[in-house]
């Protein structure tokens, strides 16, 4: 059955110029790019995302780090598309992150990793609506 997952190049990604290479990553394993958008995240907007977090001790440093130049947004869309996503990304500490996927190749550290992934289908739905709420779903 055909999913939709939020996708985030973050930072650290979109300054060192992997958005095509990243984007070729989900298409190359079947995935759609069915929205798009380059923005930056104020961070207030960036708290609000990363609210989940609010209590940890990296949170601050996680929206200085999110709001620190441009990110693209994009929903993926296919066959499993949520757990298909994150088995591209890899572990979310780069140095855990199994060789061949995008956090292995283009991440610096656990912060800076490179990308964003929803975490299950109902995650998905709302990081979808909060990026792009005009998507009917
Ligand atoms: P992400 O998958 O976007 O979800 C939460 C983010 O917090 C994560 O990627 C990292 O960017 C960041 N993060 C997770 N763990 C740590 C950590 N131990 N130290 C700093 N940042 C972290």
């Amino acid at each position: 059955m055909s999913e939709r997952t939020l996708s985030l190049i973050k930072p650290d990604a979109v300054g060192k110029n992997k958005i095509g290479a990243i984007l070729s990553r989900f298409e190359g394993a079947g995935l759609r790019v069915v929205a798009a958008q380059m923005l930056l995240l104020s961070p207030q907007r960036a708290r609000e995302f990363y609210a989940v977090h609010k209590e940890r001790p990296f949170y601050e440093s996680l929206v200085a780090f999110m709001t620190s130049g441009p990110v693209m947004a994009q929903v993926l869309e296919g066959a499993n598309a949520v757990e298909k996503n994150r088995e591209l990304m890899g572990a979310t500490d780069p140095a855990q992150a199994a060789p061949g996927t995008i956090r292995a190749d283009f991440a610096e550290n656990v912060e800076a990793n490179a990308v964003h992934g929803s975490d299950s289908p109902e995650t998905a739905r709302a990081e979808i609506r909060f990026f792009f709420p005009d998507l009917a779903e």
